[in-house]
């Protein structure tokens, strides 16, 4: 499959990014006519961000697993789609061709209609990283169910949460999940989640680990059932016909759930048409895959950087994607080096919280590994430091593959700021240049663009986004209140995205990271008021408050302050009782780093607590605190302060 929208010079990025800016509507339909479309688009763009409204391609009519299957078979139909590498390296590989692809897809499609899913029924997926999450997902996609992924990680209780704000009627989850030397045990986790649940009606359970599962009689049903019956359904001399459901451009696609400043996380909904071109388009660019290139991201299908850069991304650009089941780190802190060895990997595309972790092991885990099919490395989830960036560049890319700095949201769909590996500079630490179609504009507090540089002769400002692109969020489920208030009411006409950057000279993009109460825990999202909610649930806690600290490897760490109904409760059951209580309710990914059980907390004469100070002390700042003289109790900073834990 070759690629006419691949940019393959820095004059022909200028000009293009220009032609995106001047005429959006004829630069898009132009990349969109690349895809299989049952019916062209009436209009290619209508928007304004007062409501929002953004709709893309509206009026055409398409099935993105036809487009990430289908239209690859008769050339590709033996080409590795997905290649499995799973978490035991004895265990055996599985390479799923375009051919087998569309089979399992197809058989799985048929599953959900024969558990009575329809178009627009939304299907909850809480599996491991094994091929049959790829074919869950695809799927869904291929009868227009909504999926919604939710990551291994996150407990019965988020669970729930996320069902009764999907109203999801359907779980595909696993009986367990293996991850380095544990097993997580799904489909008991699902099974807490139901407790109470009043929507679910059916659970699809594939077998992973064998571990042992209760299962409801007229609830639960075995993956390998349904698909060997389905089969028999769709199977007529070997071959297979499941037709996919045609979809408008603007039906939803999916929903993933993403923490924001308040309360409970959202629940981000993109639809078919512009996110498969976003993806599909950025994959291309900023990776500059070469038909025939092995890529491999390491992320998990739980977050959107698997959504995007593991399923619909490479498999609409007819790629082949790698997807790994277990850890870096295990049996060995040499696993990624192994993989990239085992399958001549040419494009690697990590977290930078994973590339600090493998630097801290030293060089010996390289020892004896080849890696000269590398080409391309990626980095996404949070700020690279320089340090990261250059053993990044030494030991890994042996300084001839381009690094490209991703960055982007949940709700931004794919990669809106990134160099294009080879084309464009890169800049250690720096996201650099927009993507055509991203206008990224920095403003003050009040919403004014910043146009003044620093001492430094850079301008310093909250980044937004002044026009859609294809791949922007079209509201979140079931409350598109939500999503005005939450990313298009900050500053008017724009799109506010959470974090503070600085842009040099030449128009390149560093991003400093959250302007706003999200901490970015190992490349996860999640928000302090979430974490506050959470620790707060256990019995003997009055009052927490949250902050982000430096942390190493993990980027931020969780530094929380806790007041307990007993005064100074210094035994370490306390603090372990608070870390279960956040387990529960969370996950582990939200566990705090450190505990500090105080008698009070900094807070204003109006109630309001001043986290700018906890901030400064859990990042070890003991002299500028900045301005105490509004707090309604000034001794309780310096006694915070001496406990600093
Ligand atoms: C941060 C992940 C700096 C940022 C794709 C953003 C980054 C949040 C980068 C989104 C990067 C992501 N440089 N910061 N290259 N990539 N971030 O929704 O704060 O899980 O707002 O999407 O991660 O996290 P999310």
């Amino acid at each position: 499959m070759e690629y006419p929208f691949q940019i393959t010079s820095l004059e022909q990025y200028k000009e293009q990014y220009q032609k995106s800016v001047d005429e959006p509507e004829s630069f898009w339909g132009d990349i969109a006519e690349n895809f299989y479309w049952r019916k062209k688009w009436d209009k290619v763009l209508e928007w304004n961000f007062k409501e929002p409204k953004v709709e893309w391609f509206k009026g055409g009519k398409l099935n993105i697993t036809e487009n990430c299957i289908d239209r690859h078979l008769e050339t590709m139909g033996e080409k590795p789609a997905i290649i499995w590498e799973p978490n035991n390296p004895d265990e055996r590989t599985r390479v799923v061709t375009y051919t087998r692809l569309h089979k399992r897809v197809c058989q799985f499609a048929q599953v959900l209609l024969n558990n009575g899913v329809k178009k627009g029924d939304r299907v909850c997926i809480y599996m491991g990283m094994v091929p049959e999450l790829a074919y869950a997902v695809l799927g869904c996609a291929r009868i227009g169910a909504i999926h919604s992924v939710i990551f291994g990680g996150f407990s019965a209780q988020s669970i729930a949460d996320r069902l009764e704000d999907a109203k999801a009627e359907f779980i595909v989850t696993c009986d367990g999940a293996y991850r380095g030397g544990k097993d997580i045990p799904l489909k008991s986790i699902i099974d807490d989640a139901l407790i109470g649940n009043k929507t679910v009606k059916k659970v699809i359970v594939y077998t992973r680990t064998r571990t042992p599962v209760s299962m409801i009689k007229g609830r639960d049903v075995w993956w390998e059932d349904e698909m060997d019956y389905a089969l028999s359904q769709i199977e007529k001399n070997n071959v297979v016909t499941m037709p996919a459901t045609e979809m408008d451009a603007e039906d939803p696609l999916f929903i993933l759930y993403t923490s924001g400043s308040t309360g409970k996380p959202k629940g981000v909904v993109h639809t078919c048409g512009g996110y498969m071109v976003w993806t599909t388009y950025t994959f291309v660019n900023v990776f500059q895959y070469k038909p025939g290139d092995v890529h491999f991201c390491t992320a998990d299908i739980g977050w959107i950087t698997g959504h995007s850069y593991i399923v619909y991304g490479p498999l609409a650009a007819g790629g082949t994607s790698v997807m790994f089941e277990g850890v870096p780190t295990w049996p060995d802190a040499g696993r990624f080096w192994d993989i990239v060895d085992k399958y001549k990997v040419n494009v690697l595309y990590t977290a930078t919280t994973a590339i600090r972790s493998l630097m801290s092991y030293g060089l010996d885990p390289l020892q004896g590994k080849d890696m000269s099919s590398l080409k391309v490395l990626g980095t996404v989830g949070e700020p690279i430091n320089e340090e990261a960036w250059h053993w990044y560049d030494q030991h890994i890319g042996k300084k001839k593959c381009p690094i490209v700095d991703t960055w982007w949201q949940t709700e931004t769909g794919g990669i809106l700021i990134s160099n294009l590996a080879g084309i464009t500079p890169a800049k250690p630490s720096w996201a650099t240049l927009p993507m055509p179609g991203v206008q990224p504009v920095l403003v003050d507090e009040r919403g004014k663009e910043v146009t003044e540089p620093d001492e430094h002769g850079l301008l310093k400002g909250n980044l937004c986004i002044k026009a859609p692109w294809p791949g922007i969020i079209r509201t979140t489920y079931g409350d598109h209140e939500r999503c005005r208030t939450n990313y298009f009411a900050t500053y008017e006409n724009l799109y506010f995205t959470g974090d503070g950057a600085l842009k040099d000279k030449d128009g390149n993009f560093r991003i400093t990271g959250r302007v706003d109460d999200v901490l970015n825990v190992s490349g996860h999202r999640i928000g302090t008021a979430e974490i506050e909610n959470a620790i707060n649930m256990h019995a003997s806690v009055v009052e927490s408050a949250v902050v982000g600290f430096p942390h190493s490897i993990k980027g931020q760490g969780v530094y929380a302050f806790v007041i307990t109904e007993k005064k100074h409760p210094e035994d370490d059951l306390a603090k372990k009782d608070i870390l279960e209580t956040v387990s529960r309710i969370i996950g582990p990914i939200a566990k705090p780093d450190k505990i500090q059980f105080v008698n009070g907390l900094p807070k204003t004469r109006s109630g309001k607590i001043m986290r700018r100070i906890l901030r400064k002390i859990a990042e070890g700042e003991t002299e500028n605190l900045g301005d105490t003289s509004t707090l309604l109790d000034p001794s309780i900073v310096d006694e915070i302060k001496q406990n600093k834990v």
